[in-house]
């Protein structure tokens, strides 16, 4: 597809919707980035753990955020991996102890304003596919294209349990439904920056559908 003009598109949606995925592919398929805006939290989340922050002091949380550095880095199989202060974090970031404890750093609202000028700076000097839960409604309110990508609350679990038993790790189903349902709590009611759909956005139910026909629906309304 030929590009012709400066591109901000965001996917927001709960947690197992796709969307890391689906925004993965649809950067691919147009020729520009793919901002996780997720890893950025999770990776803020993996510093605090590491220096032991409190995690319910917001202004200690502030003050890390402001002395921290995340950026993002091509890696040989032309995927971003999030860096912390120029250390790789990919992989890290994805513990379950980070993943239990982003919440923390969610709800800190001078953090968020920190992560949300850091996100609209990259959608500035780039055209971004950007994943998160604001980023329709807090970081890019004028994004050329809003999409909220959802599915129902079985198949996300089943998606997140794929996904970890892929990556080698036991789960047990009821628990980590336990785990989805807390964490879609917390996402939908935090004071700042909740998961909301925006009025403008384009609801994209992928239940039935895979990455490749969900792309395909983004890209038709792109068109
Ligand atoms: O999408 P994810 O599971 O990698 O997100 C990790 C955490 O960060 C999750 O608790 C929701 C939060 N998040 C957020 O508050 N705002 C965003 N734009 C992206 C993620």
């Amino acid at each position: 597809m030929q590009r012709l003009k400066h591109l901000v598109i965001t996917l927001d949606g709960p947690a197992g919707a796709g969307k890391s995925t689906i925004a993965k592919c649809l950067a691919k398929r147009l020729g520009i980035s793919y901002l996780d805006t997720g890893a950025m939290y999770r990776a803020l989340t993996l510093k605090a753990l590491r220096l032991k922050v409190n995690l319910e002091d917001e202004e200690a949380l502030a003050v890390l955020a402001q002395k921290t550095v995340i950026a993002f880095t091509e890696v040989s199989d032309s995927s971003l991996h999030v860096t912390l202060d120029g250390e790789d974090v990919a992989e890290a970031i994805r513990s379950s102890e980070v993943t239990n404890n982003t919440f923390y750093i969610a709800r800190a609202g001078k953090v968020r304003e920190l992560m949300v000028r850091w996100q609209q700076a990259i959608g500035q000097a780039h055209s971004i596919v950007t994943d998160g839960r604001d980023q329709g409604t807090v970081a890019f309110p004028k994004a050329t294209y809003k999409f909220y990508v959802d599915a129902n609350f079985e198949e996300r679990v089943g998606r997140r349990m794929r996904e970890l038993e892929e990556a080698g790790k036991t789960v047990d189903f009821e628990e980590l439904k336990k785990d989805m349902q807390e964490r879609d709590h917390k996402d939908f009611t935090r004071a700042v920056g909740p998961l909301k759909k925006a009025d403008d956005a384009i609801t994209i139910d992928s239940t039935y559908t895979n990455v490749e026909q969900t792309v395909e629906m983004i890209i038709k309304y792109i068109k």
